[in-house]
């Protein structure tokens, strides 16, 4: 998993430049699986798993609101549309449901809607409760009651036309009946498959694939099924599919059909649209828990699998005043079902290696069929886990889904323990490269710490040490990285730095500058190389932040550079500090700011020869640049405080701060009475005002420039 040293921790710890680091992984890691889930029908960890990487992004960007990036998950319901298809834009966006698990959660959400519309306490809510199938919602446009466009959800905005494909739905009428249809109108519902329709039409899939038929594939579960069969190119072979529909919503319409929700059903129904027999109105929001306690009896007998109750505030007008937040409507909850348990044999125990190197244990076990699906991996989550839950090969193991599906193995069947089980012993080298894994004290996680050489992790560490703020190598984003790691040429830093000579293999790739002749395409490589060749030179500072030890963030490679001076000091005194108790390890450990705890994390750097060996041979290619001392140097600003403020016209602020910082100034971002001087630029604020009334020296950009020696 990605970016897990940062996840393992609250987010109230997190830095701001930790926080932002953590939501670029958490965007790019969270847009991979709505690929992986939306587009090809094959999401690669589970729905709690995912929800978990929404609410953590969630979480750090109600912390940090100024963080929340122009691709964050936040802004987008998810998925994008397969190439295959046509595009097909919602006349009103499709969104999902919050979910809650227990009534004291659903009550919250009704004293919200009441908050909202300020309602009084006592006033009480009319829901209509429908049983929430786990299939795939779908739009279908009907124009003049006669239907003329469908298309999948999408990524919320903008989906896949499957007209074709949704006209082979028996359920779904191509020509609406009854009366008083609205001249143009949206209607949502779930396409899904009956559980035991799923199950014939999987064993036939099996069955096929045995006799080695290509393209065919066995379905996890009802939805995915569903999903790929409503995704396919060709409608005759969607036609043979099972699929079922059910008519629950509303889009964008050319007249409102109803005022509350219970009567648009009725609506529904009379224009010949199958709605769920099951969906009841319930006039009184106590009788949620009733009706939600009868569904959990009922579920093992309907035909299709449910994961709980969709209740929607019946009243169409408050439900426009309550509109929408994020992804959400405010006017409706899913309130799911607890846990389904089941037990099966475990098989072994893997360790996958994550990108930041995390070693985490995954149970391999005979697959068994939870709450309807189909599971044989589950997340032991860590060694300590293993060792508390005692977990060992070849146990009967519980399986539990909480909510939709997260397997997660809640406890052993002991009387079925085999006599020779031995306790699973936590590996002490990663898998992947074989460099120690270590586990640092009072944390829980057990790492790689090959970080520059592991194949696990080498692709997110060339990304970090190639960024913006570590070696700022233009041109070589996440996807040239990738491209540079798939070929082969680029494994470690060091060989970056040595592509010039293989420059005309990366001109013969698409899109390289291979066939045309003039272009910026044409000029990719050559630019490339001179921007690498542009950095052979580097701070020390961002040298050592490009290195992406654990821990170390810009601020404390800053306070490294500061003290070491130069890199080969740094390097020597590293060494020497991976010795506890060292006279090395107490100078580094005293440095204010750094302490025991990142010096841990410098010394499982250091003590990894593989490491040293990257290191080495990266320092053979560029020369780091010896870092100023504060107060170094003769520049004016030299051993003064400064405070930047306000936008500057020469230059970002960034590159302002930094070089204040190379002329010996310390930067910080508040103004107090030790500032010695504050720049400010266009639009200055607060600062430059307190700047006047502590009486500190303000400078112009122009006067700054004279400072710094650039005017
Ligand atoms: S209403 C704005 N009603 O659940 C409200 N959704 O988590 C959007 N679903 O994408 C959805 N049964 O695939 C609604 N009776 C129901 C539903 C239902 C199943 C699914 C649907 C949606 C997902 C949201």
């Amino acid at each position: 998993m990605n970016a897990d040293s940062l996840r393992a921790r609250p987010v109230e710890a997190l830095t701001e430049e930790e926080a932002a680091e953590e939501l670029a992984a958490l965007a790019r890691e969270i847009a991979h699986h709505d690929h992986a889930y939306y587009v090809l029908d094959a999401p690669e960890i589970t729905d709690a798993e995912y929800d978990a990487l929404v609410r953590r992004n969630a979480a750090i960007e109600a912390r940090f609101p100024e963080l929340v990036r122009e691709d964050s998950p936040s802004r987008r319901p998810g998925g994008e549309p397969a190439e295959q298809f046509g595009k097909v834009r919602h006349g009103v966006p499709m969104l999902s449901l919050d979910n809650v698990f227990n009534a004291a959660d659903f009550e919250d959400f009704c004293a919200r809607i009441r908050r909202f519309l300020g309602l009084p306490a006592d006033e009480r809510l009319c829901f209509v409760a429908e049983p929430k199938i786990d299939g795939l919602s779908v739009n279908l446009v009907y124009e003049e009651g006669r239907f003329v466009r469908g298309a999948t959800r999408g990524d919320g905005t903008e989906g896949e036309d499957v007209t074709a494909n949704l006209r082979t739905l028996r359920d779904l009428p191509q020509r609406m009946k009854g009366s008083g249809h609205p001249a143009r109108i949206e209607i949502r519902g779930e396409v899904f498959m009956e559980k035991a329709e799923f199950l014939a039409f999987n064993a036939q899939q099996a069955e096929r694939v045995a006799a080695g038929a290509k393209g065919v594939r066995v379905f996890a579960n009802p939805r995915n099924a569903a999903a790929g069969s409503l995704r396919q190119l060709d409608p005759r072979i969607t036609a043979q599919r099972p699929l079922k529909f059910f008519a629950y919503g509303m889009g964008a319409a050319s007249e409102r059909p109803a005022e509350t929700h219970w009567s648009y059903l009725e609506r529904l129904r009379d224009w010949g649209f199958p709605v769920n027999p099951l969906s009841r109105r319930i006039e009184d929001e106590r009788e949620a828990e009733a009706f939600q306690r009868e569904m959990a009896d009922r579920r093992a007998s309907l035909p299709y699998d449910i994961d709980g109750v969709v209740y929607k505030l019946d009243r169409l007008d408050w439900q426009d005043r309550l509109g929408f937040v994020g992804r959400a409507p405010r006017w409706a909850i899913a309130w799911k079902f607890p846990a389904e348990q089941a037990t099966t044999k475990l098989l072994r125990i893997e360790i996958q290696v994550g990108r930041t190197g995390a070693l985490t244990p995954r149970a391999v076990m005979e697959p068994v069929n939870v709450g309807g699906v189909i599971v044989q991996h589950a997340s032991l989550h860590n060694e300590d886990e293993i060792a508390r839950k005692d977990v060992r090969v070849g146990d009967t193991v519980i399986l539990q889904r909480a909510g939709d599906v997260i397997p997660q193995i809640v406890g052993v069947v002991l009387e079925k323990r085999p006599k020779d089980a031995k306790p699973f012993v936590f590996p002490d080298r990663c898998p992947a490269c074989g460099s120690h894994a270590v586990r640092p004290e009072g944390e829980v996680v057990r790492r790689c710490t090959g970080g520059l050489t592991c194949p696990a992790q080498a692709v997110e560490r060339l990304i970090h040490f190639c960024s913006r703020n570590a070696m700022d190598i233009e041109g070589l984003g996440a996807e040239n990285i990738q491209k540079l790691y798939d070929e082969g040429l680029v494994r470690s830093p060091a060989d970056i730095f040595r592509l010039a000579r293989h420059a005309d293999r990366m001109r013969s790739w698409e899109g390289w500058g291979a066939k045309t002749k003039k272009g910026a395409e044409a000029k990719k490589v050559a630019n490339l190389l001179a921007a690498i060749e542009a950095r052979r030179r580097v701070p020390l500072e961002r040298f050592i932040f490009a290195l992406g030890i654990r821990r170390i963030g810009e601020a404390n490679a800053k306070l490294l550079a500061r003290h070491y001076h130069s890199f080969a000091n740094w390097r020597a005194r590293m060494i020497e500090a991976t010795k506890k108790g060292s006279e090395a390890r107490e100078e580094l450990e005293g440095i204010q700011g750094i302490g025991p705890a990142i010096a841990a994390e410098l010394e499982a750097f250091f003590s990894e020869p593989r490491n040293l060996e990257a290191l080495d041979d990266l320092a053979r290619e560029v020369t780091p640049e010896d870092a100023p001392a504060y107060g170094d140097g003769d520049s004016p600003v030299a051993g003064k405080t400064i405070v930047f403020t306000g936008t500057l016209e020469t230059m970002t602020r960034d590159e302002a701060e930094h070089l204040a910082e190379r002329l010996g100034a310390k930067v910080t971002k508040s103004v107090s009475k030790r500032t010695d001087f504050v720049v400010v630029g266009a639009d200055a604020g607060s600062k430059a005002k307190k700047a006047a009334e502590l009486g500190v020296r303000t400078l112009s950009e122009e006067e700054w420039r004279k400072m710094a020696g650039l005017a």
